[in-house]
C-alpha cells in the first residue's frame, strides 16, 4: 500500500488535523513530517476536543502507530506537556513514536525568535515566536541538537559544551540580551531527555517495516503551502526545513518520492492567514468580520490566540498550490461558515498596477501586496449545511460552488467538511485509495 501525503493548500489552519482524524481510521501508520509547536491542530471526536501541536492526529485511535518524524522541531517541554495531557484524557499514547533525528527547540531559539521579530520592527512576519525558525536555522547552519544527542548524557554535554558559548556570544553581542548557564540548561534538557527516551526510535525503520508489510502511511503535514520556505510569499513564511509541502514529506520522515501515491490538499472554502504578509483577497470589511465570526468555531488561532485575517477564496493561490504539491485529491472544510451569505465571491485572477491580469502566482510579496483581487460572485445557499452526509443533501447552489472551486483548482474534491465534528462530512471519494496520475 501507498504513502499518502496530507498538506495544507492555503495559509494554514485549513482543518489538516480534522482530516487526517478523519481519514486515518484507514491507514496503519500516521506520521508528522515537518514543523513545530508553532502548529497548532483542533480535532473534536467521541474522545472529546483537542488540541494537537506537535502529536499527529492519528493519536485517538489506539491500533495505528504514530511517528514524529526527523524533520519535526521539537521543543520537550512542550512535547511532554502535550503526551501528558492526552494521556490523562484518556488517549493512549503507547504507539507514539519520536525520531532521534528531530532537532530541538532549545531555550535561546524562542529569545531569538522573540528578538528577530522586534529588530524587523514593521517588517516583522508575526510568527508564533515559539522558536521554530531559529532551530531550523541552526539545523541548516549545522549548531543545532537533536533527540538523538538529548537522551545520550553524554553526547549532550559534548555537544551543548560547543553550541551554548556560541549562542551565548550570540544572545549577549548580537542582541544584548543575558547569557544562558551551562548547568541550568544542561540539567534541566538532560532531565527532559530522559523522560522522551522511551518514546525515542529509529521511525524511519518503522515506516518501512509497515510499508514493507504493505499498509497505508499517512504522512501529515503542518501549516500551508503558501507559508513554505520556498513555494509561500517570502519572507512571510515559516522555517520548517523539510518543507511543509508535499514534497517534503518524504525527506520529514525518512522515505524515498516513489512511495507516495497520493497528496491530499485541504482548502478552506475561504481563505484565513494568520501573521504578516500579502493576501489579495483579505476583507477588512464587515464581510470580514462575518467570515471570522460564523459557524461552530470562529477563525481564532489555535496556536497563539490571535484573530484570523479572512477573505474570499482564492483560486489563484489555491490552484498554484495544488500544482505545485501534486495535489491529487481535493478536500473543502468549513463549508459551513458560507451557509448564511447571499452572495460569496471567488477570486479567479489579480490585476497588477499597470493593468496586467494575472492568472499564476507571483513570487515577490512586494508586487502580491499591491495587486488588485478580480472576483467572480456566485449566488449563496443560505440553508444550513452541517447536518449534511451525502452529496444530494447539499443545497444544489452549494454543490455549484464546490464544482466551481474544482474547476478553477483543476483538482477533484473528494471530502467536503460541513463542521468541525469527526463525521460532519461528505465523502465523495476514499482519498487514500490510489487514482491515476493525472
Ligand atoms: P489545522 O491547523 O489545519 O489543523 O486547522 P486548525 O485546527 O488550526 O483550524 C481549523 C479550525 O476549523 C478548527 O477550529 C476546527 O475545529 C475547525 N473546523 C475544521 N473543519 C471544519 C468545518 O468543516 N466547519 C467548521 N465550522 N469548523 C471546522
Ligand atoms: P497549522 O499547522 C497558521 C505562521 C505564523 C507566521 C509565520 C511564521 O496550524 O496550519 P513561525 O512561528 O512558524 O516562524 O511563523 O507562519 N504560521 C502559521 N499560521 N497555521 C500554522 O500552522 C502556522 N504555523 C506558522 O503566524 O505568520
Ligand atoms: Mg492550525
Amino acid at each position: 500500500m501507498p504513502a499518502v501525503v496530507v498538506i495544507g493548500g492555503q495559509w494554514g489552519d485549513e482543518g489538516k488535523g480534522r482530516i487526517v482524524d478523519l481519514i486515518a481510521q484507514g491507514a496503519s501508520v500516521v506520521a508528522r513530517y515537518s514543523a513545530g509547536n508553532n502548529a497548532g491542530h483542533t480535532v473534536i471526536n467521541d474522545m472529546g476536543e483537542f488540541k494537537l501541536n506537535v502529536v499527529p492526529a492519528g493519536i485517538f485511535y489506539a491500533d495505528k502507530t504514530c511517528i514524529i518524524g526527523n524533520g519535526v522541531a521539537i521543543d520537550p517541554a512542550i512535547l511532554l506537556n502535550e503526551i501528558e495531557t492526552l494521556s490523562t484524557r484518556g488517549v493512549s499514547v503507547a504507539n507514539l513514536f519520536i525520531s532521534d533525528r528531530c532537532h530541538v527547540i532549545m531555550p535561546w531559539h524562542p529569545l531569538i525568535d522573540l528578538a528577530d521579530e522586534k529588530m524587523r520592527g514593521d517588517a516583522a512576519i508575526g510568527t508564533t515566536g515559539r522558536g521554530v525558525g531559529p532551530c531550523f536555522a541552526d539545523k541548516v547552519a549545522r549548531i543545532g541538537i537533536r533527540v538523538g544527542d538529548l537522551v545520550d548524557a553524554e553526547a549532550f554535554r559534548a555537544r551543548l559544551s560547543f553550541v551554548l558559548p556560541y549562542k551565548n556570544q550570540v544572545l549577549e553581542k548580537l542582541y544584548g540580551l543575558p547569557q544562558l548557564d551551562f548547568d541550568e540548561v544542561f540539567d534541566s534538557y538532560a532531565a527532559l531527555g530522559a523522560k522522551l527516551a522511551p518514546f525515542v526510535r529509529d521511525t524511519a525503520q518503522i515506516v518501512h517495516d509497515a510499508l514493507d508489510r504493505d499498509e497505508t502511511v499517512l504522512l501529515e503535514g503542518a501549516q500551508g503551502c503558501l507559508l513554505d520556505l520556498d513555494a509561500g510569499t517570502y519572507e512571510y513564511v515559516t522555517s520548517s526545513v523539510p518543507s511543509s509541502s508535499a514534497g517534503g514529506a518524504g525527506i520529514g520522515i525518512g522515505i524515498g518520492p516513489t512511495v507516495i501515491e497520493q497528496v491530499v490538499g485541504i482548502y478552506k472554502a475561504y481563505m484565513t492567514r494568520v501573521g504578516n504578509g500579502p493576501m489579495p483577497s483579505e476583507l477588512l470589511d464587515e464581510t470580514g468580520i462575518m467570515l471570522r465570526k460564523e459557524g461552530p468555531r470562529p477563525e481564532i488561532g489555535t496556536t497563539t490566540g490571535r484573530p484570523r485575517r479572512t477573505g474570499w477564496f482564492d483560486a489563484v493561490a489555491s490552484r498554484y498550490s495544488a500544482m505545485v504539491n501534486g495535489v491529487t485529491s481535493g478536500v473543502l472544510t468549513r463549508l459551513d461558515v458560507l451557509d448564511n451569505f447571499p452572495a460569496i465571491s471567488i477570486c479567479t485572477a489579480y490585476e497588477t498596477e499597470d493593468g496586467r491580469t494575472l492568472t499564476s502566482m507571483p513570487a515577490s510579496s512586494v508586487q502580491l501586496s499591491k495587486v488588485r483581487p478580480v472576483y467572480e460572485e456566485v449566488p449563496g445557499w443560505l440553508a444550513p449545511t452541517s447536518r449534511c452526509r451525502s452529496w444530494d443533501d447539499l443545497p444544489p447552489k452549494a454543490r455549484d460552488y464546490i464544482r466551481r472551486i474544482e474547476a478553477l483548482l483543476q483538482t477533484p474534491i473528494d471530502i467536503v467538511s460541513v463542521g468541525p465534528e469527526r463525521d460532519q462530512a461528505i465523502i465523495i471519494h476514499n482519498v487514500l485509495k490510489v487514482k491515476p496520475r493525472k
